[in-house]
């Protein structure tokens, strides 16, 4: 896969995009098939590959997780905005793209670090005719800045309940980040009612492999922290877990034929704040 011809994007990168250093954004997008990527991304993605040969189905149930939660959240919880912190290069079955196909009204604040998925996402244009879809460069651990950024409340009315999405970002976040103070700092910004969605990857049941993930991914540059259940549970201190709770994310509420992915590598769930 790795001498995959490369992409327009890929020989010309835009202004201000460094091609030699890999980004979690560009090797996720290697992962699930995408073009975005250069070949820095691609040999971190086949690194993964060598440890861990069914990443590929892992990470594809990792994005279903997401589109499923997303769809709970409209459809049953009948939250009509969300925060996606974290959120890629855009790709099929975005936030936007499933909750406003329940609710075309739908907002959506998009926020990611990497100005190469803020280039893609300008491009793209999204959103319904009703529903406001806005992307702001942030990082995740500056919580109080993304919070006082203008375009949260030009795109979310904080006195109603907000779909807080954490998914594939937090095992970017070192503890020294204080990740929980991070997703404590964004729920108290918002209001009862409010969800918070995330997965977080794991050596619980896989130890060794996923330690040689983490070597892979970190000699990158790119943090990759794995957490125990208790540790990943801990975010949702004080919040209601929906059913199924705090499971492997492909075990979470699942809709259709199995993609493939097996055991434990990603936890996944959906807690309300009451
Ligand atoms: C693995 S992708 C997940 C994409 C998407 N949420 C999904 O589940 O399909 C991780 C994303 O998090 C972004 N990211 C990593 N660290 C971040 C940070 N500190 N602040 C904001 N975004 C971050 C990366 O740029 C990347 O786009």
């Amino acid at each position: 896969m790795a001498d995959e011809p490369a992409s327009p994007a890929a020989g010309t990168a835009p202004p201000g995009i460094d091609a030699s250093v890999p980004q979690s954004a560009r090797v996720y997008d290697y992962m699930l098939g995408g073009k975005d990527n250069f070949p820095a991304d691609r040999a971190v993605g086949d690194a993964i590959i060598r440890q861990l040969p069914s990443v590929r189905a892992q990470v594809r149930e990792q994005r279903a997780f997401l589109g499923r939660a997303v769809r709970f959240l409209a459809a049953e919880a009948g939250v009509r905005q969300f925060l996606d912190i974290g959120t890629g290069i855009p790709s099929a079955g975005n936030v936007h793209d499933v909750a406003q196909a329940v609710a075309p009204e739908t907002r959506v604040l998009y926020v990611d670090n990497d100005p190469l998925v803020l280039a893609h996402a300008r491009a793209l244009r999204p959103g319904s005719s009703q529903g406001r879809v806005t992307f702001i460069q942030a990082d995740l651990r500056q919580p109080e800045a993304i919070l006082a950024h203008p375009a949260v409340t030009e795109t979310l009315d904080l006195t109603r309940p907000v779909g807080l999405v954490l998914v594939g970002v937090l095992h970017h976040l070192r503890d020294d980040d204080d990740p929980q103070g991070i997703v404590a700092t964004l729920l108290g910004a918002l209001p009862p009612g409010s969800y918070l969605t995330l997965t977080q990857v794991t050596g619980d049941v896989h130890p060794e492999t996923m330690a040689g993930v983490k070597a892979s991914v970190e000699q990158s540059g790119i943090p990759y922290i794995l957490r125990t259940r208790a540790a990943t549970a801990a975010f949702f201190a004080g919040l209601e877990l929906a059913e199924p709770g705090l499971v492997p994310v492909q075990e979470w509420r699942p809709d259709g034929p199995r993609r493939g992915a097996e055991s434990t590598y990603n936890y996944g769930g959906v807690a309300r704040k009451p």
